[in-house]
């Protein structure tokens, strides 16, 4: 093994998964942004961590309300992906700026992103200060896929995103 820096070695993690975290304010209107740092964090009961900046609008709603939405980006999303990472929910309404349709959830207030691949509604259970971000695990309230699409997206650590088809 050679030994280097981490910001180089760490490029090698990639193809990293993409989800969209929904979140939304006490008034329940929703935001949106990209996260590559989203694992399965326990089987049961089922739950999902997201590690947030604490600069991010997001990171803002998810401590005031305890709730969010894992959403699987489909492979139309990747303008959506760029566009909403790019900005903050503090200046924009992301939703109606990308025109994204979204379905009521039945246990959280953040809704569920029509056309996505997968959607899991999630009530923190536990969180933990990680430097810079946060990680939150939330548990998984409800599960959702689409019968339309199949195939997630994955960032390519080259700016591209694309899907890893299989069968
Ligand atoms: C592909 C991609 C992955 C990202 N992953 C994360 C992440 O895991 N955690 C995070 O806090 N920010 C992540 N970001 C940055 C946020 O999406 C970005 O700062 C966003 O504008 C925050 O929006 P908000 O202020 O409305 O919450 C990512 C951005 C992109 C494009």
């Amino acid at each position: 093994m050679r030994k280097i820096e981490w910001s180089e070695a760490i490029k090698r993690k990639y193809p990293e998964p993409v989800v969209l975290v929904v979140s939304c304010d006490s008034l329940g209107k929703p935001n949106v942004m990209p996260a590559g740092w989203c694992t399965v964090a326990s089987a049961n009961p089922p739950m999902l961590a997201v590690c947030i900046s604490h600069k991010n609008y997001t990171h803002e709603l998810i401590e005031e309300t305890g709730e969010f939405v894992v959403v699987f980006p489909n492979e139309e999303m990747e303008d959506i992906i760029r566009y909403t990472g790019s900005c903050s929910g503090r200046d924009v309404d992301k939703f109606a700026e990308c025109g994204i349709e979204t379905l009521k959830s039945r246990y959280v207030k953040p809704p569920l992103i029509k056309d996505a691949v997968a959607c899991f509604e999630c009530k923190v259970g536990g969180k933990m200060t990680a430097g810079d971000h946060t990680i939150f695990a939330g548990e998984v309230l409800a599960s959702y896929v689409s019968e339309k699409y199949k195939y997630r997206l994955y960032n390519f650590g080259d700016g591209g995103f694309k899907t890893i088809p299989y069968e």
